[in-house]
């Protein structure tokens, strides 16, 4: 692999006394995907915390660029270059759809959205519409387009097709496609094995708190993953 975008290693971290993430290794390069996959609770939304700084990590370390950024707290790690698209309350519901799209873009414009608008055209029709009054998934795709469009190195999402139809998943991958080809390096936890198979360049696989499998897509087969999503 090529110098790494982000780099972690032996992160452990948790809430209070519990321990949840219990020493996790990984990397992501410039374009490419890094799907975190693994069974309800064994920890990867935790991760995605920690990775964006959100939760501390009692151990290990994160690199941005070669650069550690432990002790950054997420505004800062935002300013340093990641986006987080989180699983739960993915939108400021009291805002309107444009203000969770626009808010922390320096133009307040929406002229980066024109390929998201393209792609799904309900956010365009209920830009003035409170973003509570969204359906599940069409919160996903409001928080997906926030993100996407900032345009940031690194891009973390948190089960971004969670309550999404089929239709809009693929334009979710397509989407992903273009970021990768513009540089953008990506982490993304998904539950969706077949969304996770058109992104993934990567894969690691969690098992309660820790990394069971990681490696290249075509170093893991689909048996290895199913046998890891089951029970
Ligand atoms: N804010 C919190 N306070 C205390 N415990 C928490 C908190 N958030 C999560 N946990 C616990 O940490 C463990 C891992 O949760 P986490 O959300 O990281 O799992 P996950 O792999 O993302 O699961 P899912 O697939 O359901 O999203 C679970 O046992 C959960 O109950
Ligand atoms: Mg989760």
């Amino acid at each position: 692999m090529s110098a790494a975008r982000l780099e972690f290693e032996g992160l452990v971290g948790g809430y209070g006394d519990v321990v949840v993430v219990r020493g996790a290794s990984g990397a992501v390069a410039a374009g490419e995907v890094l799907c975190v996959i693994g069974r309800n609770g064994v920890g990867k939304s935790t991760l995605l915390k920690m990775l964006f700084g959100q939760l501390p990590c009692r151990e290990g370390s994160v690199r941005l660029e070669g650069r550690a950024i432990d002790g950054v707290e997420a505004s800062a790690r935002r300013a340093l270059g990641i986006s987080y698209c989180p699983q739960e309350r993915p939108v400021f519901d009291d805002l309107s759809v444009r203000d969770n799209l626009t808010l922390m873009r320096a133009d307040r414009g929406l002229r980066a959205f024109a390929p998201l608008f393209a792609r799904f055209p309900i956010l365009e029709r209920r830009l003035e519409q409170h973003a509570g009054t969204l359906s599940g998934g069409e919160k996903k795709i409001l928080s997906f387009a926030r993100g996407l469009a900032e345009a940031q190195p690194l891009l973390l999402l948190d089960e971004p097709s969670e309550g999404v139809q089929w239709e809009n998943i693929v334009h979710m991958a397509a989407l992903i496609e273009a970021a990768k080809g513009a540089g953008t390096a990506l982490v993304v936890v998904e539950q969706n094995l077949a969304f996770a198979e058109l992104i993934a360049d990567r894969y690691l696989v969690m098992e309660q708190g820790r990394v069971a499998l990681e490696g290249r897509r075509d170093e893991i087969d689909r048996e290895r993953l199913l046998a890891h999503l089951h029970v």
